[in-house]
């Protein structure tokens, strides 16, 4: 049976997406800017198969109906694109714990998209799967690419993109901190609802993010760390701002994420280059370089295991690893 095996990675915003106008089509309010990264990334095989419903199996689990039909209704737009009828079993495998505020969702969705391109011969360039890859999640807008990678955030379905910014060829990366690995209780798509319906600051967070984004594509020009990472930093702490002035508030740090936040704010203080970011969940990710990351693992140890603390590069573009047709 026909096959086709794809392999993407997932980033983590450094100026943070948080928000939607259009709910349906996944369209920002803000754009918003990643790192991709190398240590983390989902592999999805899909195959064509003779059934009247598609087949859907995340970590060699399959999945229920209700998880089904969300990857149907995505697998749905390639078969309207292409004319083509088909079912599919999609194999989808995270290297990394799923919905820990990790973005699995981003890796996931645009394995698949570029997974679904070549299976239902939809013949999508990056930009339309990452088009495509967007109405899956926000997030996997960007993942479709490598380095630095800026989502425009457009004002319709086809203006709605990412496009890689820099290739992020020099000493920069992230140390992600596992505090937590369960399912978080508020998911991003209802915690960002939550936030634009009902936070008074919104409309800041929007404006902010516009001279935030400038600031740091001018900073990765000039390979400023502490720039990028002062930046990052500033971003993610107005998007969890947001976040806990909502109605009822939404508070995703736990103890454990403000004693990182205090260590590497000290750490800071010692003359190292790092700062945090975190997305919609308890962990912590350190924008760092190699030059600190040693240092900056044996001080986190006190905090957490070390098996929990992972030192990632910067990833590479979506990659398909077979194909049999
Ligand atoms: O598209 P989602 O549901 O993965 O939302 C992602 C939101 C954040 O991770 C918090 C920020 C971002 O830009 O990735």
């Amino acid at each position: 049976m026909k096959s086709v095996k794809v392999k993407a990675h997932s980033n983590i915003a450094l100026i943070k997406y948080w928000g939607k106008k259009d709910e349906e089509l996944f369209l920002p309010y803000n754009s918003s800017l990643s790192m991709t990264l190398d240590a983390f990334y989902t592999i999805t095989n899909v195959e064509k198969i003779d059934s009247d419903k598609d087949i859907f199996y995340l970590d060699g689990k399959l999945q229920n109906e209700n998880e089904t039909a969300k990857i149907s209704k995505f697998v749905e737009r390639f078969r309207k694109l292409s004319g083509k009828n088909f079912r599919v079993k999609v194999d989808s495998t995270n290297y990394f714990p799923t919905a820990a505020g990790l973005a699995s969702s981003a890796s996931g969705f645009a394995a698949l998209a570029g997974a679904l391109n070549e299976i239902y011969e939809t013949s999508l360039d990056k930009k339309g799967l990452s088009i495509m890859a967007r109405k899956g999640s926000g997030s996997a807008t960007r993942s479709i690419f490598g380095g630095f990678v800026e989502w425009k955030k457009g004002h319709d379905d086809e203006s709605s993109y990412a496009e890689k910014f820099d290739d992020g060829s020099w000493d920069i990366g992230m140390i992600i901190v596992i505090l937590n690995d369960k399912k978080k209780k508020v998911l991003s798509r209802a915690g960002m609802k939550r936030t634009v319906e009902t936070c008074p600051f919104y409309p800041a967070w929007v404006e902010e993010a516009k001279s935030d984004l400038e600031d740091t594509k001018d900073a990765i020009k000039g390979q400023d760390l502490n720039r990028v990472g002062d930046i990052a930093e500033y971003s993610a702490m107005k998007m969890h701002a947001t976040m806990m002035a909502t109605r009822p508030s939404i508070i995703y740090m736990q103890p454990k994420t403000l004693e990182v936040i205090e260590l590497v704010k000290s750490l800071r203080e010692q003359g190292m280059s790092c700062y945090v970011t975190m997305d919609a969940g308890p962990n912590v990710k350190i924008v760092t370089s190699s030059k600190y990351k040693d240092e900056i693992f044996e001080r986190l140890k006190d905090i957490v295991d070390d098996n929990k603390i992972i030192y990632s590069k910067i990833g590479s573009d979506l990659e398909v690893l077979e194909r049999v047709i």
